[in-house]
């Protein structure tokens, strides 16, 4: 399987990311230390998970060249202002630590300031937010930007496109469609909660398609999964704060193609599963922010 995927400008940004999202400050340093021994290079934050000191901290300890690691933070639905989003930025790069961010994403696409209405505006065409991230770019404060969700930035005389689109993709929601389109337009997915995500992680790994491959391959379920999502062309980003489970999910290896489309038959073919998240994900939005 490959290490990297290339994004457009050239960087190669690794495989498989440690995902951090509901690590807590004081279990995600330790997770952040286990995986760069294990040889992860990339871990997926952001601000909003409130971690991203901690995240620093343990990249600062590992004594790995800042060039060696790939970081990747996200800008919040409050700082979508043009004018808050330098000021955003600027505090995600204190926090870790850094003079750059290797990818920055815009984290929903949704304008909105806690306790507010959201902008419709600013959600509907995301711009003006887009504009100064590539102004970021130009200064040298981020190396590449993508989106969680494209919205109508496509439509837009972009200098810039979106290197990366980030969005939940497991055996449960494959999203084969949006995969293909992807790869049409050069765009590389990343898939998050890739495992599942928290209480569906059981169901995903008890499927009996992915444990006769495993068991055919001597591969654990998880590791069946997170290499799947690597032959399909997404960059995976499982999360864990668990030593072991870090290490078996970087342990990733191509599946024969017999085994690959036998699993990617089974989850672009069971029946819909339950949805996790309300459409409007609790913001009061007259739009499903998933669609
Ligand atoms: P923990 O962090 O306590 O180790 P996803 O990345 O799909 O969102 O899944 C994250 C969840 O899956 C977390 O609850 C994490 O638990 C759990 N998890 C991560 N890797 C494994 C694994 N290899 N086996 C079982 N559970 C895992």
């Amino acid at each position: 399987l490959p290490a990297h995927f290339t994004l457009p400008s050239g960087d190669k940004i690794p495989s498989v990311a440690l995902g951090v999202w509901q690590a807590k400050s004081n279990e995600v340093g330790n997770a952040v230390t286990v995986a760069l021994q294990a040889g992860y290079r990339h871990i997926d934050g952001a601000w909003i998970y409130r971690n991203e000191a901690e995240v620093g901290k343990a990249v600062q300890r590992s004594g790995l060249p800042r060039e060696q690691v790939w970081l990747t933070s996200k800008l919040w639905n409050s700082f979508h202002a043009p004018e808050d989003v330098e000021p955003a930025l600027d505090e995600t790069l204190t926090k870790l630590d850094t003079e750059y961010l290797d990818l920055y994403l815009i984290h929903w696409p949704l304008a909105r300031k806690d306790g507010q209405p959201y902008d419709k505006e600013l959600t509907e065409n995301p711009y003006p937010t887009w504009q100064k991230l590539e102004e970021m770019v130009a200064k040298g404060k981020i190396r590449n930007i993508g989106v969680s969700k494209l919205e109508n930035l496509f439509t837009n005389p972009l200098k810039i496109r979106p290197a990366v689109n980030q969005v939940e993709i497991n055996y449960w929601f494959p999203q084969p469609n949006l995969l293909k389109w992807a790869k049409e337009h050069g765009l590389l997915l990343q898939a998050y909660s890739p495992l599942g995500g928290t209480g569906k992680v059981k169901d995903t790994l008890t499927v009996p398609e992915i444990n006769e491959i495993g068991d055919e391959l001597g591969m654990t379920p998880a590791q069946v999964v997170t290499s799947w999502h690597i032959q399909r062309g997404t960059n995976v980003l499982p999360k864990s704060v668990t030593s072991s489970r870090i290490i078996e999910n970087f342990q990733v290896r191509a599946l024969p193609d017999e085994l690959f489309s036998k699993l990617e038959t089974a989850a672009t073919t069971h029946k819909p599963y339950p949805r996790f998240n309300p459409s409007n994900k609790g913001w009061g939005l007259d739009f499903d922010i998933f669609e």
